[in-house]
């Protein structure tokens, strides 16, 4: 893999990795037509660059699992905006992006999604929880003494976003939920949960200021 300044790989099955977002000469090559067409279309310069330096990054990763090169790895993506590989439908990755830090999950055989965050102590965080939260989840975060608030919040988010990315359902497309509707295990009831239907959940350890979650579970025979 060429110079990404890596803070982690996580893990071997599904790999993670979480690293800062950055550019290299060429990249825009790698692109597809339909990914420079979605490039052009988003202003805001930062936003830009975080979509086009993680397609790049998710093309290195899978040329390098897969033993092929980054301009071969074929990109596409469903009515969800789920992105997958187009050549090879063992491998299965999920992709994040926040405020300069990246997080790409690969995984063979499994359904996979990562979510990255950067922590701030956002002013109503209480109203995002109300809207995304499950009432379940909102009455145990509540619960949560007040100095931990800010953290709880971030871990139940990535975790919930990594769930619901593994799933492939977003706020846009025909498989569309509120998330409000879908209520994670407690964490300390995660591992019974694993047993029953085969999730499994772990947090990254993601550098300051930032909160990962990884979850995946084996493919469907
Ligand atoms: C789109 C969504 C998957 C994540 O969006 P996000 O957190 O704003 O952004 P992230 O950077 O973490 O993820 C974006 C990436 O997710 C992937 N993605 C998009 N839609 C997806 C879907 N339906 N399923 C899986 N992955 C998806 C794409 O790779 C996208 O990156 P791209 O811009 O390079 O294509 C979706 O869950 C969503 O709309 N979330 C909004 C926030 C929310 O409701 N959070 C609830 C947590 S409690």
């Amino acid at each position: 893999m060429i110079g990404y300044e890596y803070i982690k790989r996580i893990g071997k099955h599904p790999a993670a990795w979480l690293f800062r977002t950055e550019l290299h000469p060429g990249d825009e090559s790698l692109l597809s037509c339909a990914e420079l067409a979605r490039a052009e279309r988003i202003t805001n310069q930062p936003r830009r660059r975080e979509f086009v330096a993680a397609r790049c990054a998710v093309r290195r990763i899978l040329a390098e699992v897969t033993a092929t090169e980054p301009g071969c790895v074929h990109l596409a993506t469903d009515e969800s905006g789920r992105p997958y590989m187009t050549e090879d439908n063992r491998y299965d990755f999920s992709i994040s992006h926040s405020h300069d830090m990246c997080a790409i999950a690969v995984g063979r055989d499994v359904r996979v999604g990562i979510d990255v965050e950067r922590v701030t102590d956002r002013p109503r965080l209480d109203r995002i929880a109300e809207f995304m939260f499950s009432p379940d989840e909102l009455t145990a975060w509540r619960c949560t003494e007040p100095a931990r608030r800010v953290a709880a919040f971030y871990r139940l988010w990535t975790r919930k976003e990594a769930y619901l990315k593994a799933l492939g359902i977003g706020l846009n497309g025909t498989q569309a939920r509120s998330t409000s509707t879908i209520t994670l295990p407690p964490e300390n009831a995660q591992s019974a949960w694993h047993a029953q239907v085969g999730w499994h959940w772990t947090e990254p350890e993601a550098p300051d200021g930032y909160q990962a979650a990884l979850c995946w579970r084996p493919s469907e025979p």
